[in-house]
């Protein structure tokens, strides 16, 4: 199994271009089911992610075909299969999201509920409670969501709290549903309006994209057409806070800072000198760094994706933190391995308190998740001697190369199998 070795304390200088985005690319990809026309996606990141998705689309009658390192073309002339199985869901939660488009384009979906994972129990109660009001039959058997309806109706739905891919499977399934489905409380995440975006492109009649209030307008077929996936601002944010950790002088290339509205606001806090362009930002010199708490919130507020991260930095920070996560119950897995390497992390429910600077050390770490791997590789880039990070898997689900990228900007950093 590969890990990764990395030796801490050298700084990062240079640029680096950031891939699309995952979150974007996982729901774009699952709305080509919605059409019998070619669907043509560029900027969709090399990861693992985009590959288990492609898999599943294949088993359920998509034709997938790779037409460069980052572009895709996708047709479903029919739906031949309704089933994502335990193995792909329990891989990837995201494989949830071809259940709205099953059940709009075939009326019918048999789909592995995901079950736990190590960043909470994570349902998807709301997802179905949506697909109910829309007229869908749920049962659920075996450990599998049973959906059937004739065509859905469009539908008033309220989500009683905030969730990015349960609005992305109503809003898939309302564009063929018959009538008009208003999403209340629906997510603002550039995500749910990159989705959005493609959807009216292949048009759908979608208005609110980016308010809490969505109205779709549902459509007897939509077609094929192309769609350049938005910059990973989660990418992004690692990056940033490498460099914020490790000193130096980074451009990141091909990222929209709009994005990162409240990450930049909370490292300008921390002590970062930040420029932005139109589509670079380039940050550097932040010594000595100040510690400031954050609290994870849905978009625009800071991103859960990026506490992990953010953590490190704050043990690096001269000064106490509170870190609150309010987005998932169990999304500290990354404390105790960053404890091991010396990090003085207290943990009371949801709520980290970190006090710093704090010298770490190189150590073994086995990453828990996605995030919490880019966290412990950020830690071993700031480390005292040579860290290994084992279980990487977990890391090439989302991140393109996250160490050849580092590589180039000067980090020590290779992969060992
Ligand atoms: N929730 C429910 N019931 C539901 C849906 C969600 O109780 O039916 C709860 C979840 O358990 C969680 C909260 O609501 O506590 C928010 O969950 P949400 O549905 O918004 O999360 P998600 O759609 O499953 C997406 C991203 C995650 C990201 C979250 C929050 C994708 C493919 N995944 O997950 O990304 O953390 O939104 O922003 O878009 C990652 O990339 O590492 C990642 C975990």
């Amino acid at each position: 199994m590969d890990r990764l070795r990395i030796a801490g304390g050298r700084t990062l200088e240079g640029s680096v271009r950031i891939s699309g985005a995952k979150n974007a690319a996982l729901p774009c990809l699952a709305a080509g089911l919605l059409t019998a026309g070619e669907l043509r996606l560029d900027n969709v990141p090399d990861v693992w992610d985009v590959g288990t998705l492609v898999r599943l689309l294949g088993d359920l009658g998509g034709r997938c075909e790779q037409l460069g390192q980052h572009r895709w073309a996708l047709t479903t002339p029919e739906i031949t299969n309704h089933e994502a199985p335990w193995e792909l869901v329990r891989k990837m939660r995201a494989s949830v999201l071809v259940l709205g488009p099953l059940l709009a384009r075939c009326g019918r979906a048999r789909v592995s509920l995901p079950g736990g994972c190590a960043i909470g129990a994570r349902p998807i109660d709301r997802h179905l409670d949506g697909f109910a009001s829309m007229g869908a039959e749920i049962r659920l058997e075996h450990g599998y969501v049973e959906a059937r309806c004739e065509r859905l109706r469009g539908a008033e739905i309220t989500f009683d709290d905030v969730t990015v891919t349960g609005t992305e499977n109503l809003m898939m399934a309302a564009c063929l549903a018959e009538g008009t489905t208003v999403l209340h409380n629906a997510a603002l995440e550039p995500e749910v309006v990159d989705l959005g975006e493609l959807l009216i492109a292949m048009g759908a009649k979608i208005e609110g994209l980016g308010e809490r209030t969505i109205t779709i307008e549902g459509q007897e077929a939509l077609g094929g057409t192309e769609h350049r996936v938005i910059p990973d601002r989660i990418e992004a944010g690692t990056f940033l806070i490498a460099v914020a950790i490790t000193g130096g002088k980074v451009t990141l290339e091909e990222v929209e800072p709009a994005h990162l509205d409240a990450v930049l606001s909370a490292l300008r806090e921390v002590g970062l000198g930040i420029e932005i362009g139109e589509r670079w930002i380039r940050v550097g010199n932040g010594r000595p760094l100040r510690a400031k708490g954050v609290v994870t919130e849905p978009y625009p507020g800071f991103p859960t994706d990026l506490q992990a991260q953010y953590m490190v930095l704050m043990t690096q920070a001269g000064g106490s933190s509170k870190i609150s996560e309010t987005i998932f119950e169990q999304r500290f897995m990354h404390v105790p391995e960053l404890s091991r390497m010396g990090a003085a992390i207290q943990l009371a429910g949801n709520l980290a308190t970190i006090e710093g600077p704090t010298p770490l050390t190189g150590a073994e770490v086995t990453a828990s998740d996605l995030r919490a791997s880019a966290s412990l590789v950020l830690a071993g880039l700031a480390a005292r001697g040579e860290t290994i990070v084992h279980r990487i898997y977990h890391l090439d689900r989302g991140y393109e190369r996250i160490e050849e990228k580092l590589a180039t900007l000067g980090a020590r950093i290779e992969r060992v199998g």
